[in-house]
């Protein structure tokens, strides 16, 4: 069985639902949802997640490269977003394994999202890290 089966539509419909209650609100990501239509994106997110986790692919937003790259994401704002992510999923009752293998499938993600390198980034073997 793989993920989408597993947890079933309903409760992945109820976990990004409420991640984006949570998102609108949140005072370091918040505000990158001023004036969005939650209705409209927690839709979308649903199909897309859904399509992710290994269910049916109905997923007509733009690609997610697209879709991100007029905001200025940092490493910490989609270190928030996982966060928030654990938390909503730990409510829901999502076990352990399932919610670390969808964490990482979002993860996996990360590069087409996170629009800007940080200004104090790390060196790693005398090269910078992409953060
Ligand atoms: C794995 C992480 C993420 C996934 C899977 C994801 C997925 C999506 C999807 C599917 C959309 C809808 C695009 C469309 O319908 O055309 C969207 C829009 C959006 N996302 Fe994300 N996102 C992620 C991380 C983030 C982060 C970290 C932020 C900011 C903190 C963010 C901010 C936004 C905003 C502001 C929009 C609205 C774009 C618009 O309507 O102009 N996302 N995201």
């Amino acid at each position: 069985m793989n993920l989408y089966e597993r947890i079933g539509k309903n409760k992945i419909s109820a976990v990004i639902t409420d991640f984006y209650k949570r998102a609108f609100e949140d005072t370091f990501i918040g505000y990158f949802f001023f004036n969005k239509n939650r209705e409209a994106l927690t839709k979308s997110q649903i199909d897309f997640a859904i399509g992710m986790l290994g269910g049916p692919r109905k997923y007509s937003g733009q690609p997610l490269e697209k879709a991100h790259s007029e905001f200025t994401i940092r490493k910490a704002h989609f270190d928030r977003r996982q966060v928030i992510m654990r938390e909503v999923m730990s409510e829901h009752k999502i076990n352990k394994v399932d919610l670390e293998e969808w964490l990482l499938l979002e993860e996996n993600l990360r590069r087409l999202i996170v629009t800007v390198v940080d200004a104090c980034n790390h060196k790693k073997n005398g090269q910078h890290q992409v953060v």
